[in-house]
């Protein structure tokens, strides 16, 4: 059956909620003036409670959620986010709050960001963090920033940033956005940093390094130190693209291994939900000699009291409204503090043995070019299947069938064909078992009945779109029956 708009659903004159006549609705008129107050009621849709909740249910039902079925999408850690943390962020204490509340009446939420800067800090073995961005790019974003005035009040006039061709494409994107001229160097055919390309051009125009790690072809990066050291002797900075610290949790400290600056991704590894761009947490982490340039306020500590700090020497400013996504640290606090040390080391183990376990299983069927000293998600081709007309592409559409969210697919662009899975620590060996076997009927299907794949998805409510169409021809908005004449 053809899925209807709310709006569509809509009959004139049902009610969901009505409330008693309202007295101050009657001084509208004498409060606002005429040229301000709407001639028309707005088009909202006429439906029952009820009618609503089958309305958006209907419409869940028709997607893929975590909760729902296995979703390993590789570098976006689709992973079950504790019930508890939601929870939690729905006591009034904490929804009800106004950033313009005098401190003294919210030692309780500054309680919570300091001590999330202080975890942080610890986990990651920086010396100060702040909370302000919201995303893993706006993190980097205000990385890069702090790494141009760091050289800017040195007096130093640096250009490039140099990074591998395996980093996250955020990487590139943000040191652009700053004026930096980035230098792309090879990877080794471990797929990890190839250092004799990194010595080919260091040199002192070099104002940093970024780099992720694990990198995107859930590598770990063994040669850190070196590099750093390279970097360093130019003044260059080490940023660490930290979006895959799930595969680091109590194990590895960035500070530890001679970055200088690492950002969070707290809506991947700490379990705040992904919110399509926003809103999420990305805060960001710096050593002892960058302290001083954190966008400001941080949260500090006297005594007993919390306040606010806006009183630092070389900050960037402020880079997000107010204090960046409260109840996204919220829930990252109660996920560390649920978990502590011992639970967050585990989360690493996890992380690490159920991809490793993946990666042994399909690596037969679906070869994974880059195995070496590989994490949290690897990185498999699909290449082999061109030979009966099958494309990656093909492939994660079926696996839809089977009840399964695709890998991301064509990521990274070093692998050709690419399917990059990342399990999770959250997933159960019976999901991983019940994954692997489709991943092997698919494999077998290729062979025999290509068509099966070509025309996939078959058994979900909606079958394959058009993705190009869908993006060259945009049209997501709702035209209202009075607004057609
Ligand atoms: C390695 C890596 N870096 C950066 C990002 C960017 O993070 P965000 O999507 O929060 O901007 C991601 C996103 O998942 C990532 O996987």
């Amino acid at each position: 059956m053809e899925t209807k708009t709310i709006f569509e659903k809509s009959v004139k004159d049902r009610i969901g909620y009505s409330l008693s006549e309202c007295e101050i609705e009657k001084r509208i008129e004498d409060i606002f003036p005429d040229n301000i107050l709407r001639n028309n009621t707005p088009n909202l849709p006429e439906v029952s409670e009820l009618d609503a909740m089958q309305h958006y249910i209907e419409i869940s039902a028709k997607n893929h959620f975590i909760e729902k079925g296995f979703y390993p999408l590789g570098s976006c850690t689709m992973k079950y986010n504790p019930k508890i943390n939601d929870i939690v962020n729905i006591l009034s204490g904490l929804t009800n709050l106004h950033p313009f509340q005098p401190e003294d009446t919210i030692q309780g939420a500054l309680q919570i960001m300091y001590e999330l800067q202080k975890d942080l800090a610890e986990i990651s073995g920086m010396a100060d963090v702040s909370l302000q961005p919201v995303a893993g790019a706006h993190g980097e974003f205000v990385g890069a920033n702090i790494i141009y005035n760091y050289h800017k009040n040195k007096g130093n006039t640096k250009t490039k940033i140099i990074m591998p061709d395996s980093s996250h494409g955020t990487n590139p994107a943000t040191s652009a956005l700053h004026g930096y001229k980035v230098i792309e160097i090879k990877s080794n055919s471990d797929g990890k940093v190839d250092i004799n390309a990194l010595q080919q051009v260091i040199d002192d125009d070099v104002a940093g390094f970024m780099l992720t790690n694990p990198n995107t072809l859930g590598i770990f990066e063994t040669d850190v130190k070196e590099i750093a050291e390279i970097i360093h002797s130019v003044d260059g900075l080490m940023y660490m693209d930290g979006a895959n610290l799930n595969a680091m949790l109590g194990y590895i400290r960035p500070g530890d291994i001679g970055f200088d600056i690492v950002h969070f991704n707290l809506h991947k590894t700490f379990s705040t939900p992904h919110g399509g761009g926003g809103p999420g947490g990305g805060g960001i982490g710096v050593t002892e000699k960058l302290a001083d340039f954190l966008p400001y306020p941080l949260v500090k500590k006297e005594r007993d009291r919390y306040f606010l700090n806006y009183e630092i020497k070389n900050s960037i400013g402020k880079v997000h409204t107010f204090y960046g996504n409260f109840l996204v640290m919220a829930r990252a606090y109660i996920y560390l503090k649920m978990l502590g040390e011992k639970g967050l080391r585990r989360v690493t183990e996890n992380a690490v043995i159920n991809s490793n376990y993946l990666m042994v299983k399909l690596k037969v069927h679906y070869p994974v070019p880059y195995q070496k000293d590989v994490m949290h998600e690897f990185v498999a081709s699909g290449e082999r299947f061109k030979q009966y007309g099958v494309k990656t592409l093909d492939i994660a559409k079926r696996l839809l069938d089977y009840g399964f969210h695709a890998p991301t697919i064509y990521f990274p662009l070093i692998v050709h064909e690419a399917l990059m899975i990342e399990p999770t620590e959250t997933e159960s060996k019976e999901t991983l078992d019940g994954f692997i076997e489709a991943m092997i009927k698919i494999a077998e299907e290729s062979e025999t009945n290509p068509e099966k794949l070509k025309n996939a998805p078959t058994n979900t409510p909606i079958g394959r779109l058009d993705e190009a169409a869908a993006i060259k021809n945009l049209d997501i908005k709702f035209t209202f029956y009075n607004e057609i004449t």
